[in-house]
């Protein structure tokens, strides 16, 4: 029988953050737990606040609930690749298998951007969209999605794109705007207009979704941008990772 519930568990650079998703909807069962991601991001750490916050849901969820966790690095077949803003001991850790053995029943891990990606497809901005969905999240680094006819095509790494000899995420995140103290104009002008205009030339998305924590200030840039594309802020905000991570979960 297909579920209706998932928990759904976003690691995130500064929180590690759960909450139970109702599959029909998208929307949380109960309010979500947040937790402080250890200064020391090691898979051990990490996984003890994972144990923490399913240990605090699982016990009002059915017990064969799926349980889908978020990294911001590649994941292939359980195993951590790379581990640009997270704990370098990461890469290559086979992380399906340590969440699963902490939390002693089977979780399924995946890329944050892909989690975002499939709850804006199924549940948001991109709801009911077909053909190219490329959803891009600007936060500390930027995460892509790429979703087409709805079908996630996994661990796509377009953030590290070399846009004008470097790599794109270190000039057009949201972190390089704080970092550089630049405007809302001057970022969206010299940092996002060339890497958006890169990437449609590359992929000629349907649609692009811009998510992250800046996309609540979407109005103060997105309408600077000149691209060939409809490019819209995402709807589920930092509910994202935590809604696909469970509806992922749930299709495995
Ligand atoms: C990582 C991606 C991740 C993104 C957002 C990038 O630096 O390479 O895997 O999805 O940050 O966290």
């Amino acid at each position: 029988m297909a579920h209706t519930v998932a928990l759904g568990i976003d690691i995130g650079g500064s929180g590690i953050k759960g909450a139970p998703v109702d599959l029909a909807t998208g929307e949380f069962l109960q309010p979500r737990l947040k937790i402080a991601t250890p200064a020391e991001s090691t898979p051990a750490a990490v996984a003890r606040i994972v144990d923490q916050i399913a240990d605090e849901f699982t016990d009002d969820l059915p017990k064969d609930a799926p349980i889908g966790v978020t990294i911001p690095g590649v994941v292939q077949h359980g195993v951590v690749r790379t581990a640009a803003n997270i704990d370098k001991s990461w890469i290559d850790a086979e992380g399906e298998k340590i969440f699963s053995d902490a939390l002693g029943r089977r979780c399924l891990l995946v890329n944050d951007a892909d989690a975002a990606g499939v709850a804006e497809q199924r549940y948001g901005a991109a709801k009911g969209r077909q053909g190219l969905v490329i959803l891009t999240t600007l936060g500390t680094g930027i995460g892509i999605a790429l979703l087409n006819n709805g079908v996630l095509i996994p661990n796509c790494e377009l953030g590290h794109l070399e846009v004008d000899g470097h790599d794109a995420e270190t000039r057009a995140a949201s972190s390089a705007k704080e970092r550089e103290g630049l405007s809302y104009n001057e970022w969206a002008t010299t940092r996002l207009q060339p890497y958006y205009t890169a990437l449609e030339n590359l992929l000629w998305p349907d649609l692009f979704v811009v998510g992250g924590g800046v996309s609540r200030k979407s109005a103060k840039f997105l309408p600077l941008l000149h691209l060939r594309t409809p490019i819209v802020p995402a709807l589920l905000e930092n509910q994202a990772g935590i809604v696909g991570a469970a509806a992922l979960a749930a299709d495995d």
